[in-house]
């Protein structure tokens, strides 16, 4: 299968100055961006880059009517569809964790983006306290939210194996170690799903994870918005 390569620019760049400058190295390459929101738009268009979003709301439109809210400051999967936008992130650790997104809300999110057509990535992993417990606690908590997040799903998705501890912190897991789960979580989801990693992989590491056969791809936070290594990286891809 090919790689997936998908680059999360989370919260960055600051300015539209800075986020041509990242678009232009990506442009012509064959990788995923998701940059945040108001840089979706981007001009000139990406030659061969797709486009993801970070996050979308579960209703398409307002419900002002039924009393039941408008929705300020989210965004819809129509929208994003109307837009161009191909993929979209789902259940990231960062926004279960600032957002306080629940599995049930992560639910409704991957429903309403099947529907609308969009590709998802659903990122799932534990945090360290799980890790610490062991292999078997680990994958008992994949598995659970595995099943709570894609409750009542049949589409096809992207599933990210994000342990919470390797993420912006420069230790990334073991590539054997993310391997070992990663064909845990191809056991319980349906077959041929693709799964990737993600957690402080960068240009040093990225081949030590794309080298096995098993792990379908990475998904690059910090390193990604980076300019030189953002570079290295395609370098390295290309290489391969
Ligand atoms: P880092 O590569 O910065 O650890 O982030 C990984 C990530 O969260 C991608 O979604």
């Amino acid at each position: 299968m090919k790689k997936i390569i998908a680059f999360n620019w989370k919260m960055n760049p600051a300015s539209n100055k800075e986020v041509k400058k990242l678009f232009k190295i990506v442009s012509n390459s064959d990788t995923i961006v998701f940059p945040p929101f108001v840089y979706l738009n981007t001009q000139p268009k990406l030659k061969k880059a797709r486009l993801g979003a970070q996050n979308l709301f579960w209703e398409n439109s307002p419900r002002q009517l039924a009393g039941r809210g408008a929705f300020t400051g989210e965004i819809s999967a129509l929208m994003l569809k109307n837009m161009g936008v191909k993929y979209v992130i789902i259940g990231h650790s960062e926004r279960r964790k600032w957002q306080q997104e629940t599995d049930w809300t992560i639910n409704k999110k991957v429903k309403t983006a099947l529907k609308a057509g969009l590709k998802i990535i659903l990122c799932v992993g534990e945090n360290y306290q799980i890790r610490k417990k062991g292999i078997k606690a680990v994958k008992s908590f994949i598995r659970a939210q595995l099943q709570k997040d894609l409750k009542k799903v049949n589409g096809p998705l992207i599933v990210a194996y994000e342990p919470i501890w390797a993420i912006g912190s420069g230790n990334f897991c073991k590539p054997k170690d993310a391997l070992e789960i990663i064909k845990f979580i191809k056991e319980i989801i349906k077959p041929k799903t693709p799964v990737l990693y993600g957690g402080s992989v960068n240009s040093r590491n990225i081949l030590d994870f794309l080298k096995y056969e098993e792990i379908d791809g990475v998904l690059v936070g910090g390193a990604s918005v980076d300019k030189k290594e953002l570079k290295l990286i395609l370098k390295n891809i290309y290489a391969y």
